[in-house]
């Protein structure tokens, strides 16, 4: 029997179906739920129906989004999954959610599509001093290790899962204070990290509209921001400097040369997975650290976790552990 998955192939390359390496999801008939318009080629318009994601199309593609990502969807979640999907496969041409799928694992253009989806899929909300018990905290710290002279050569902060910017700006703007107050000139950086090469494009740009300012206190405002038009401003180049941007997968880390770091910051990104893949990620990110340096995450982000080289920091204000090996 012809499967509508493969009429849909066949209907796409031109009579032939290769063989795939890949699980193929199943279709639904057509519903006339998001119809569309299309051209025919024949100077005439008809209405194409928009497949609605089934169960197991929506298990495929949760699956698919997991092993690739660590991004686990939950099953609310299969509306925002087939409206982004819906809107990316119009933008292709209306192609079939089965074929989209199958374009995802093969050819030269996968890779690029693959990270067009991701970036309608994560969710980047973000903002400068988001938490700010975590940057209190992190300015006690950095200002504790200035005091005991632990401060060698660089200071290295490593911002995971950083989005558009904000968290990686406002690490740097809290190192610049406490390293020009102690008239320090020691090397100090900041990666920010992010599976979404759109965000960190537009993060190393560090144009924000002026709204995302409210909450950086005015000084740093005034020493670090400067109108970029109307409606947004821009952080100074000498921030822009400190700080670099690089595309990575947070499941991927052996790909990552980033070790013996000050702080790490982890936050709002590991509630997208499972437990046991966040204890993972954890105990990658703390041999990431010096003795010495933090891990911060988000609070409440995990429970009951215990790595050898950390012990949690007593702070009811922040989720934090020390690198003590
Ligand atoms: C909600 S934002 C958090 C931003 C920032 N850390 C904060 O707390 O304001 C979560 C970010 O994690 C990123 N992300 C999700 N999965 C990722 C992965 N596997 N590797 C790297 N980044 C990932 C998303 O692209 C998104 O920008």
């Amino acid at each position: 029997m012809t499967s509508n998955v493969d009429s849909v192939l066949r209907t796409a390359s031109s009579g032939s179906v290769s063989a795939m390496s890949i699980a193929q999801p199943p279709t639904n008939p057509p519903s006339p739920i998001a119809a569309r318009k299309k051209d025919t080629g024949a100077g005439s318009w008809a209405v194409q129906a928009q497949n609605e994601l089934s169960e197991e199309e929506f298990s495929s593609w949760r699956k698919l989004l997991e092993e690739r990502t660590g991004i686990h969807l939950v099953p609310q979640q299969k509306t925002f999954l087939q409206s982004q999907l819906t809107i990316r496969v119009r933008e292709l041409g209306n192609i079939s959610f089965a074929e989209y799928f199958r374009s995802l694992h093969e050819g030269v253009g996968s890779v690029v599509e693959w990270s067009t989806l991701i970036d309608r899929l994560v969710i980047k909300e973000t903002s400068f001093f988001r938490h700010q018990s975590t940057f209190d905290f992190l300015h006690n710290y950095i200002n504790q290790r200035i005091a005991d002279g632990q401060i060698n050569a660089s200071f290295d902060v490593w911002s995971v899962g950083c989005a558009t910017g904000e968290e990686p700006y406002t690490l740097a703007m809290v190192l610049d204070e406490c390293f020009t107050s102690a008239g320090l000139e020691n090397y100090w950086g900041v990666t920010g990290m992010d599976i979404s090469m759109p965000a960190q494009t537009f993060a190393r740009q560090g144009i924000y509209s002026k709204r995302k300012l409210d909450m950086v206190p005015p000084h740093l405002r005034e020493r670090h921001f400067s109108d970029y038009d109307q409606l947004r401003c821009q952080i100074s180049s000498e921030m822009r400097e400190r700080v670099c941007f690089t595309n990575g997968n947070v499941i991927e880390l052996k790909r990552m040369p980033m070790v013996k770091m000050d702080i790490i910051s982890c936050n709002n990104m590991l509630i997208y997975f499972r437990r046991w893949r966040r204890r993972k990620i954890l105990n990658n990110l703390a041999e990431r650290l010096k003795k010495g340096g933090i891990l911060i995450i988000g609070l409440g982000e995990i429970v009951e976790w215990e790595h050898p080289l950390l012990q949690p920091v007593a702070d009811d204000g922040v989720q934090a552990y020390i690198c003590v090996k």
